[in-house]
């Protein structure tokens, strides 16, 4: 299942990718546009900087529609106030405004069960009961890097690392969790959303 998801990931991507394309492609509707569970990733866009090795390059941004929102509506994929940077080039959209999701560094223990982590940023259901027994990722709390991306190259930098797996066997279900990835000083970023501090936008 898990090396399934990839493997169909990597292949929507790369045959989209095979097709020499400037400028905004149009959309990928995913899932036969299935209801979004809660805090599910509607959708996901890529931006890519495209080299000709002719000395000229373009910009290039795919968007996958991986749901739709409750009540019918298109993922709010342009808008910012839904949005989390799971990389400078990788843009996750959520249908409620990401401020209402908590921030990861606001939040308690938990437990100190190794399978529940500390402050579980996000998460990868597969064979979900929730969503048709498909696959989706769901946004558990806030990391700095959800709304600061680290841009220094080399190399892509993401905002969550994978921390665990876990198989239900009782519900056939798969879960992978992640944690924010941080660096010096990150973890006392104040929350973005809380009052007297601004989201960067850019
Ligand atoms: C999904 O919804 C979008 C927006 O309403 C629509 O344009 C698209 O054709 C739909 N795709 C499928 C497979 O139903
Ligand atoms: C570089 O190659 C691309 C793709 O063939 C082409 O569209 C573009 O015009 C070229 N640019 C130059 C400066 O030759």
């Amino acid at each position: 299942m898990w090396v399934s998801l990839l493997v169909g990931s990597f292949l929507v991507f790369c045959t989209s990718r095979t097709q020499a394309v400037c400028g905004t492609t149009p959309p990928v509707w995913r899932n036969n546009n299935i209801t979004c569970p809660e805090r599910a990733v509607c959708a996901d866009v890529f931006k890519t900087s495209r080299d000709w090795y002719n000395g000229t390059r373009c910009e290039e941004q795919r968007t996958l529609h991986n749901c739709l929102c409750p009540g019918g509506t298109v993922c709010p994929y342009t808008n910012s106030a839904h949005r989390v940077y799971a990389s400078a080039q990788h843009l996750q959209y959520i249908c409620r405004p990401v401020c209402q999701v908590p921030y990861c560094g606001n939040l308690q223990l938990r437990t100190t069960d190794r399978r529940n982590p500390l402050n579980v940023a996000q998460t990868v259901e597969q064979n979900a009961p929730e969503f048709g027994s498909r696959s989706y990722y769901r946004i558990d709390c806030r990391c700095p890097r959800h709304h600061v991306p680290y841009v220094q190259p080399p190399g892509v930098h993401r905002a969550v690392h994978v921390h665990s797996h876990i198989y239900d066997y009782q519900h056939h279900k798969y879960t992978t969790r992640f944690v924010c990835t941080t660096r010096a000083n990150e973890n006392s970023m104040p929350d973005p959303c809380a009052a007297n501090h601004n989201i960067d936008e850019q």
